[in-house]
C-alpha cells in the first residue's frame, strides 16, 4: 500500500459520515487507549487516522479505582481504571488545543453520574473549535436511580440521549453496553431520543482470582474484559444492531488486524474503534487502515458502505 492509494483520486472512497460527523478513513481509537492524544504523538501520526476518542472525561477530575487496576487473562485485558480523567476544564485548557493544532478528528468521550451532569457536560463541549462530536458512555451508575446503570435500561438511555442533544448542537454517538439482554433494545431507545450514531461495544463486566493470595485480582473485584477475547461477542452485537437501527453503528471490540475491522464493516458498521490493540502496538490503528485500503483495492471495492453484507 502507498500513501497515494490513501488519497482520494487513486484508491477506494475511505470517508465515512456518522450523522454531521465526516471522518476522512472508519479508523479510529478507542476511548481509553489513546490518552488525549499527545500521549500517542511520538509514535504515530494520528491525523492520518479517521479520528480519536479521547479518554472519558466528566465534570470534575477524577482519580479512579485502587490498584491493581490492569491484569492480563487469555487473549484479553481485565481493566478496573475506574474512569480516572482529568476533568472538562482541564481538557479544554490544556489538552485541547494540542488536538485542534495537529488537526486530529476528535471525539470526546463523556461520562457522568446525572442527566444533568450529562448535560452539563454537553453544554460545556458544545461550540468549542477543534471538538468534531461527542461519545457518550452509558455504562455509568445513575446515583438518583440507586446506581443503575443508564446503558442498561431504554428508559435512562433515552432520557440521557435526549438530554445530551438538546445541550449540544454536536454529532452525538451514544456507546453502548454489552452487559445487557438485549443491546438492540438500548440502541434502539438511543435512535428515538436523536443520536446520529450508536458505537459498541464497551468492556465485558468481567473478574480474576489470585489463587495464591485467594481474592479477586483486581483491586475494584469486577473489571472490564477487553481485547481479542471479545471480539466475536462484539461482531455478533454489531451485526444485530446494525439491522435494529436505520443509524450509522461503529464498531468496537478486539480489533486487532485489518480483518478484524473488515468483520465489522461487513457485519454493518460504518466505522470501527481499535482499542487494547493500541495498547499492545501503537502503530495498530494505521495498520489496519493499510491493510484495509489493500484488501478493497485488490477486492475492487470502492467504498466503505460496499462492503457491507446486505441480507
Ligand atoms: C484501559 C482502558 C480504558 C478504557 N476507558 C474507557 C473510557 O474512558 N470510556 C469508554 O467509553 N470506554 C473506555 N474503554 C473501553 C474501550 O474504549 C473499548 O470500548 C473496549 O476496550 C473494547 O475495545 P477493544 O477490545 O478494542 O479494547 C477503556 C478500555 C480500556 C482497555
Amino acid at each position: 500500500m502507498t500513501k497515494e492509494n490513501l488519497s482520494k483520486d487513486n484508491g477506494p472512497k475511505l470517508d465515512v459520515k456518522i450523522g454531521g460527523l465526516r471522518l476522512k478513513n472508519p479508523v479510529m481509537l478507542a476511548s481509553g487507549t489513546c490518552g488525549y492524544g499527545e500521549e500517542l504523538s511520538d509514535l504515530i501520526d494520528l491525523s492520518a487516522l479517521g479520528g480519536i476518542v479521547v479518554k472519558g472525561i466528566s465534570l470534575e477530575a477524577r482519580t479512579g479505582n485502587k490498584p491493581p487496576r490492569l491484569f492480563e487473562t487469555p487473549c484479553g485485558l481485565l481493566n478496573a481504571i475506574g474512569l480516572e480523567n482529568v476533568g472538562v476544564q482541564s481538557f479544554l485548557k490544556e489538552k485541547l488545543p494540542w488536538l485542534k493544532k495537529n488537526q486530529v478528528t476528535t471525539v470526546v468521550n463523556i461520562l457522568g453520574n446525572s442527566i444533568d451532569e450529562y448535560e452539563q457536560m454537553a453544554a460545556l463541549l458544545d461550540g468549542q473549535s477543534g471538538i468534531d462530536a461527542i461519545e457518550v458512555n452509558i455504562s455509568c451508575p445513575n446515583v438518583k436511580k440507586g446506581g443503575v446503570l443508564f446503558g442498561t435500561d431504554p428508559k435512562a438511555a433515552f432520557e440521557v440521549t435526549r438530554a445530551v442533544k438538546r445541550a449540544c448542537s454536536l454529532p452525538v454517538i451514544v456507546k453502548l453496553s454489552p452487559n445487557v439482554t438485549d443491546i438492540c433494545e438500548i440502541a434502539i431507545a438511543a435512535e428515538e431520543a436523536g443520536a446520529d450514531g450508536v458505537s459498541l461495544i464497551n468492556t465485558l463486566l468481567a473478574m480474576a482470582i489470585d489463587i495464591e493470595k485467594r481474592r479477586p485480582v483486581l483491586g475494584n473485584v469486577f473489571g472490564g474484559l477487553s481485547g481479542p477475547a471479545i471480539k466475536p461477542v462484539a461482531l455478533r452485537m454489531v451485526w444485530q444492531v446494525s439491522r435494529a437501527v436505520s443509524i450509522p453503528v461503529v464498531g468496537i471490540g478486539g480489533i486487532t488486524t485489518y480483518e478484524d475491522a473488515i468483520e465489522f464493516l461487513m457485519a454493518g458498521a460504518s466505522a470501527i474503534q481499535v482499542g487494547t490493540a493500541t495498547l499492545v502496538k501503537p502503530a495498530a490503528g494505521l495498520d489496519i487502515l493499510h491493510g484495509l485500503v489493500d484488501f478493497m483495492l485488490q477486492n475492487n471495492y470502492q467504498s466503505i458502505g460496499e462492503l457491507k453484507i446486505q441480507d
